[in-house]
């Protein structure tokens, strides 16, 4: 998504690769299974934004060392294990286009090679040396971990809050983007104002970024997102769009709306996906998503205008270009 960003062409996929060397070296493990485990869902790809959040961040406030990849490439195994561990919670069959871990491996190995890259991501960070850094992702692991419970306590709540849902999404992965931005400012020395703005840059991006998901969650192509559309209403899980029917839809939608998620079967999606194609609701998120998108913009104003910080300006929007 991020190909034909100008700054990324020149520079970021030499970075990129330097992530990758890390990757591959730290994710090999005596134990076959988590080597094969490992790279089977790291060879499929992603789109690497949280390596490249850190990496840029790293980059605007002047840093110019290697251990900037290891905490780019620590970061991807923080979201990786969230990811094996995600899809055996939402009984995912289908991530990055493959089959998931749990659907290949079993939910018990996709469980434990998540654990092992979460504890890898824990060595790599030490190799920093820095507390700081360590303290801040201590932090912002165990509020993911917070939000993944906060939002199963929400399965099937149709009473559920637009401001609960922002918390749910800003702690399961805002607050990842948040701390990846974060960690490669303190790397790279950041003033505690340069420091504040490019963690709050990193959250309004992870903001927009889990809404238009959401979004795509019934809009989007499985081919494309490379994941099942309607594994969250199969779930039972209130997303903005459908909190935006029960509060402005129909009566009709939203009635259907609070049966389905009630109900949690995959049978309602054609007519709740009717529902969000037929409303303002998509509108509605994409409205809210360019609210964080236009604050994450704006967080960067201290900072210099160069060629770094319009990349991220640019990849602030191409979280919403997804969905266009
Ligand atoms: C998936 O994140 C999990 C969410 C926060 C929606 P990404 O869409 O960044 O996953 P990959 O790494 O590109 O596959
Ligand atoms: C992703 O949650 C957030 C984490 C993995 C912590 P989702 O369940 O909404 O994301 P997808 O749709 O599976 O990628
Ligand atoms: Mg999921
Ligand atoms: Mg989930």
């Amino acid at each position: 998504m991020l190909e034909n960003l100008p700054y990324f062409q020149k520079h970021l996929s030499d970075d990129l690769a330097k992530v990758n060397v890390v990757i591959n070296r730290a994710v090999q493990s005596d134990v076959a299974l988590i080597s094969q485990i490992g790279t089977y869902i790291i060879s499929a790809g992603g789109k690497r934004l949280r390596p490249i959040m850190t990496i840029l961040a790293g980059k605007a406030v002047g840093y110019d060392g290697d251990e900037l990849y290891s905490l780019a490439a620590m970061v991807e195994f923080i979201h990786t294990s969230t990811l094996l561990h995600d899809d055996v919670v939402d009984e995912s069959e289908l991530r990055r286009g493959r089959k998931t871990a749990n659907n290949l491996f079993g939910n018990a190995a996709a469980v434990l090679v998540g654990d092992f890259l979460y504890t890898r991501a824990f060595q790599l960070m030490v190799g920093s040396g820095s507390m700081k850094i360590l303290e801040v992702m201590a932090d912002a692991t165990n509020i993911i971990a917070e939000g993944e419970v906060m939002q199963l306590m929400n399965i099937g709540n149709i009473d559920i809050t637009e401001a609960e849902y922002v918390q749910v999404i800003q702690y399961k992965t805002a607050k990842l983007f948040e701390a990846a931005a974060r960690v490669g400012a303190i790397l790279g020395g950041a003033t505690p104002e340069q420091e504040q703005a490019l963690k709050d840059y990193g959250m309004y991006v992870g903001t927009a970024f889990q809404i238009i998901d959401d979004v795509l969650d019934y809009s989007g192509d499985t081919e494309e997102i490379g994941k099942n559309v309607g594994d969250d209403l199969a779930e039972g899980k209130p997303t903005l769009p459908l909190i935006y029917l029960m509060h402005n839809g129909s009566q009709a939608a939203a009635e259907d709306v609070r049966h389905a998620l009630q109900h949690a079967d995959r049978s309602y999606f054609d007519k709740i996906h009717r529902h969000v194609v037929n409303s303002e609701a998509l509108p509605y998120c994409i409205a809210e998503a360019r609210k964080a998108v236009d604050k994450a913009i704006e967080s960067l104003a201290i900072l210099p205008d160069n060629e770094i910080t319009q990349a991220m300006r640019g990849l602030a929007e191409q979280s919403l270009a997804r969905v266009s």
